[in-house]
Protein backbone atom coordinates (compact mmCIF):
# COMPACT_ATOMS: atom_id res chain seq x y z
CA UNK A 1 0.00 0.00 0.00
CA UNK A 2 1.16 3.22 -0.82
CA UNK A 3 2.68 4.97 2.58
CA UNK A 4 1.10 7.79 2.67
CA UNK A 5 -2.52 5.80 2.40
CA UNK A 6 -1.43 3.67 5.16
CA UNK A 7 -0.54 6.38 7.62
CA UNK A 8 -3.97 7.75 6.46
CA UNK A 9 -5.86 4.62 7.32
CA UNK A 10 -4.72 5.12 10.73
CA UNK A 11 -5.43 8.39 11.62
CA UNK A 12 -8.71 7.65 10.36
CA UNK A 13 -8.89 4.54 12.94
CA UNK A 14 -7.24 6.92 16.30
CA UNK A 15 -10.01 9.49 15.07
CA UNK A 16 -12.77 7.29 15.76
CA UNK A 17 -11.10 6.08 18.90
CA UNK A 18 -10.93 9.10 20.09
CA UNK A 19 -14.26 10.21 19.01
CA UNK A 20 -15.44 7.25 21.25
CA UNK A 21 -13.45 8.30 24.04
CA UNK A 22 -14.76 11.75 24.29
CA UNK A 23 -18.19 10.64 23.77
CA UNK A 24 -17.97 8.49 27.17
CA UNK A 25 -19.29 9.58 30.81
CA UNK A 26 -17.72 9.17 33.86
CA UNK A 27 -20.07 6.25 34.58
CA UNK A 28 -17.83 4.38 31.48
CA UNK A 29 -16.37 1.98 34.57
CA UNK A 30 -14.22 -0.03 32.25
CA UNK A 31 -14.98 1.43 28.93
CA UNK A 32 -12.94 4.59 29.40
CA UNK A 33 -9.12 2.40 30.06
CA UNK A 34 -10.29 -0.22 27.48
CA UNK A 35 -10.70 2.27 24.76
CA UNK A 36 -7.79 4.50 26.14
CA UNK A 37 -5.77 0.97 26.27
CA UNK A 38 -6.29 0.85 22.40
CA UNK A 39 -5.73 4.41 21.23
CA UNK A 40 -2.11 4.25 23.31
CA UNK A 41 -1.10 1.08 21.22
CA UNK A 42 -2.62 2.81 18.15
CA UNK A 43 -1.14 6.24 18.79
CA UNK A 44 2.46 4.08 19.83
CA UNK A 45 2.74 1.68 16.59
CA UNK A 46 1.91 4.85 14.47
CA UNK A 47 4.21 7.06 15.71
CA UNK A 48 7.23 4.19 15.51
CA UNK A 49 6.44 3.86 11.87
CA UNK A 50 6.46 7.41 11.26
CA UNK A 51 9.79 8.01 12.83
CA UNK A 52 11.37 5.16 11.83
CA UNK A 53 10.81 5.16 8.05
CA UNK A 54 8.46 7.67 7.10
CA UNK A 55 9.93 10.90 8.48
CA UNK A 56 13.45 10.06 7.79
CA UNK A 57 12.53 9.58 3.85
CA UNK A 58 10.47 12.88 3.73
CA UNK A 59 13.52 14.77 5.94
CA UNK A 60 15.81 13.16 2.98
CA UNK A 61 13.43 14.06 0.13
CA UNK A 62 13.34 17.98 1.95
CA UNK A 63 14.18 20.64 -0.30
CA UNK A 64 14.00 23.81 2.10
CA UNK A 65 13.63 24.76 5.49
CA UNK A 66 9.44 24.81 5.36
CA UNK A 67 9.76 21.12 5.16
CA UNK A 68 12.61 20.79 7.60
CA UNK A 69 10.81 22.36 10.16
CA UNK A 70 7.25 20.54 9.52
CA UNK A 71 9.16 16.85 10.50
CA UNK A 72 10.35 18.94 13.67
CA UNK A 73 7.20 20.45 14.61
CA UNK A 74 5.75 16.75 14.30
CA UNK A 75 8.46 15.21 16.76
CA UNK A 76 7.49 17.55 19.44
CA UNK A 77 3.96 17.11 19.20
CA UNK A 78 4.82 13.36 19.35
CA UNK A 79 6.53 13.26 22.27
CA UNK A 80 4.16 15.86 23.82
CA UNK A 81 1.49 13.44 23.27
CA UNK A 82 3.51 10.54 24.45
CA UNK A 83 5.68 11.85 27.01
CA UNK A 84 3.11 14.22 29.02
CA UNK A 85 -0.52 13.86 27.71
CA UNK A 86 -1.23 10.24 27.24
CA UNK A 87 0.92 9.53 30.61
CA UNK A 88 -1.43 12.32 32.22
CA UNK A 89 -4.49 10.35 31.44
CA UNK A 90 -3.35 6.96 32.30
CA UNK A 91 -3.38 8.18 35.71
CA UNK A 92 -6.45 10.19 35.68
CA UNK A 93 -9.25 8.68 37.45
CA UNK A 94 -11.96 7.42 34.60
CA UNK A 95 -14.82 8.06 36.98
CA UNK A 96 -14.03 11.75 37.27
CA UNK A 97 -14.78 15.31 35.24
CA UNK A 98 -11.02 15.80 34.78
CA UNK A 99 -10.37 12.37 32.70
CA UNK A 100 -13.46 14.22 30.25
CA UNK A 101 -11.01 17.19 29.87
CA UNK A 102 -7.84 15.11 29.93
CA UNK A 103 -9.67 13.19 26.44
CA UNK A 104 -10.62 16.24 24.99
CA UNK A 105 -7.08 17.94 24.79
CA UNK A 106 -5.68 14.72 23.78
CA UNK A 107 -7.91 14.60 20.82
CA UNK A 108 -7.64 18.25 19.86
CA UNK A 109 -3.92 17.53 20.05
CA UNK A 110 -3.83 14.37 17.83
CA UNK A 111 -6.66 15.97 14.88
CA UNK A 112 -4.44 18.57 15.18
CA UNK A 113 -1.36 17.15 14.63
CA UNK A 114 -2.75 14.43 11.96
CA UNK A 115 -4.55 17.32 10.12
CA UNK A 116 -0.96 18.95 9.65
CA UNK A 117 0.43 15.98 8.69
CA UNK A 118 -2.36 15.64 6.06
CA UNK A 119 -2.81 18.78 4.32
CA UNK A 120 1.00 19.70 4.58
CA UNK A 121 3.51 16.85 4.92
CA UNK A 122 1.88 14.35 3.15
CA UNK A 123 1.05 16.74 0.13
CA UNK A 124 4.72 18.09 0.22
CA UNK A 125 5.68 14.49 0.18
CA UNK A 126 3.71 13.72 -2.65
CA UNK A 127 5.73 15.65 -4.91
CA UNK A 128 8.90 15.24 -3.35
CA UNK A 129 8.60 11.17 -3.35
CA UNK A 130 8.27 9.22 -6.21
CA UNK A 131 4.90 6.63 -6.37
CA UNK A 132 7.30 3.66 -6.68
CA UNK A 133 9.39 4.70 -3.22
CA UNK A 134 6.12 5.65 -1.28
CA UNK A 135 4.78 1.99 -2.47
CA UNK A 136 8.32 0.88 -0.79
CA UNK A 137 7.87 2.88 1.93
CA UNK A 138 4.21 2.02 2.71
CA UNK A 139 5.65 -1.96 2.54
CA UNK A 140 8.13 -1.35 4.96
CA UNK A 141 5.40 0.02 7.62
CA UNK A 142 3.25 -2.38 6.58
CA UNK A 143 5.49 -4.91 7.93
CA UNK A 144 7.44 -3.16 10.72
CA UNK A 145 3.37 -2.39 12.10
CA UNK A 146 3.07 -6.47 12.49
CA UNK A 147 5.92 -6.93 14.26
CA UNK A 148 4.99 -4.08 16.35
CA UNK A 149 1.71 -5.30 17.43
CA UNK A 150 3.05 -8.31 17.87
CA UNK A 151 5.04 -7.71 20.45
FE1 LIG B 1 2.63 11.86 13.38
FE1 LIG C 1 0.57 10.45 11.52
Amino acid sequence: MNALDLLKQDHDKVRDLLTQLVNTTEQAGKKRPELLAKIEKELHVHTQIEEEIFYPAFVKAAKNKQDEKLYHEAREEHRAVENMVMPDLKNTDPGGVEFSGRAKVLKELVEHHASEEEEEMFEHARKLISKSELEQLGEEMEARKKQLLAS
